[in-house]
């Protein structure tokens, strides 16, 4: 379409011009991977920007990705979103009421693990972050260094269970046996993103009879991880062929499978990155399983932000989140507490 690529012309113009790197989010449409400096995982990009040289970044994705990154490159580099952040928004970051988490650490003065789909006042007042990569990781670096202390995971109570479960083996494993009561998972209501709640347990179970030969790659976030993850104690077939992993692991969980054929349990758009890296194998993505937020991201939006500067994360001197006429600003005592967070993750191998 001549439109799309005098967009993409324009665009790439622009982002020499203004050094600007582009980092896109593994869900987005198949034309970010031609434009993009980077396409990933939320580890994988936060790894990135904090690496690479550049004056501005275009992060495309959600605002919550986008706001860790800029707390994380910090008034070193200037930040940009494409859209306001109520259009980038994530029903996990909805999902959080910061007064329980208070009121939790006031009860069991314990450790705080939060997922990074937070926002910056949840990062603020925990003591780790983590990824969909590295959360069972975490988990067990926090029970080694906190020893005895309580541990709460949030918000999402799907991949707090399957990742707690996976922390309690792999230590057992190693020959420390944890008292399970030791690791809250946060079960509050809407705990979960809407879009891989849908992913169930009696639906992914259907796939796996209709198709035989295929492996499964199934985000943690989805209702049925844990299920699964518990069904593989028994069943070795299963375990043979599941991969509870983040998008990025998806990737390599592909490649480095013998199966031809993969259900992708996760937001569709995943599907585009898996056939341009493993052109030689088919991947099955789950038609209803779309996130109407990272859909927001367009190359029409990205042109425009790079023409106009509009959309920029600022830290500030300012009491609360400010989202004003020229950007969004984020208060820099609050983003000092979130990326103390931030780095104890990046600091976990
Ligand atoms: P990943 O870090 O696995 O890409 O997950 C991010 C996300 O929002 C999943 O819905
Ligand atoms: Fe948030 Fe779910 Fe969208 Fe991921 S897929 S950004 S968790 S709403």
């Amino acid at each position: 379409c001549k439109d799309l690529a005098n967009i993409y012309f324009e665009i790439k113009d622009l982002k020499q011009k203004k050094d600007s790197l582009i980092l896109s989010h593994n869900y987005l449409y198949p034309e970010f991977h031609e434009i993009s400096d980077n396409i990933g995982d939320s580890l994988g990009l936060s790894l990135f920007v904090k690496e690479k040289k550049c004056k501005r970044v275009d992060f495309q994705g959600v605002f919550f990705m986008g706001s860790t990154s800029k707390i994380i490159v910090g008034n070193e580099k200037r930040l940009f979103v494409p859209d306001k952040p109520e259009n980038l928004g994530c029903s996990l970051v909805d999902s959080i009421d910061t007064t329980y988490i208070k009121n939790w650490k006031e009860k069991y003065d314990g450790v705080v693990i939060s997922y990074v789909n937070s926002d910056i006042y949840t990062k603020s007042l925990s003591d780790y972050i983590c990824t969909s990569r590295n959360a069972d990781k975490v988990i067990i670096n926090a029970i080694k260094k906190f020893k005895g202390k309580k541990v709460l995971i949030l918000p999402d109570k799907n991949l707090g269970k399957v990742m707690k479960a996976r922390a309690i083996d792999s230590l057992k494993e190693e020959g420390t046996d944890v008292d399970p009561n030791i690791i809250e998972v946060y079960e509050q209501e809407k705990a979960y993103c809407h879009v891989h709640e849908k992913i169930s347990l009696d639906y992914i179970l259907s796939l796996i009879d209709k198709y035989k030969e295929s492996d499964l790659l199934i985000h943690p976030e989805c209702s049925c991880s844990f299920k699964l993850y518990e069904m593989t104690k028994k069943d070795k077939e299963l375990k043979k062929k599941l991969f509870i992993v983040s998008t990025e692991q998806m990737v390599s969980s592909a490649k480095s499978s013998s199966a031809k054929s993969f259900i992708v349990g996760t937001e569709k758009g995943m599907v585009y990155r898996l056939r341009k890296e493993v052109p030689e194998k088919e991947f099955l993505p789950i038609d209803f399983a779309q996130c109407e937020y990272m859909k927001e991201n367009t190359l029409e939006k990205l042109l425009e932000s790079l023409k106009s500067d509009r959309y920029e994360i600022f830290i500030s001197d300012t009491e609360e989140v400010e989202f004003r006429e020229d950007g969004i600003y984020l208060p820099r005592k609050v983003a000092e507490k979130a990326r103390v967070a931030i780095e104890r993750m990046l600091e976990i191998k």
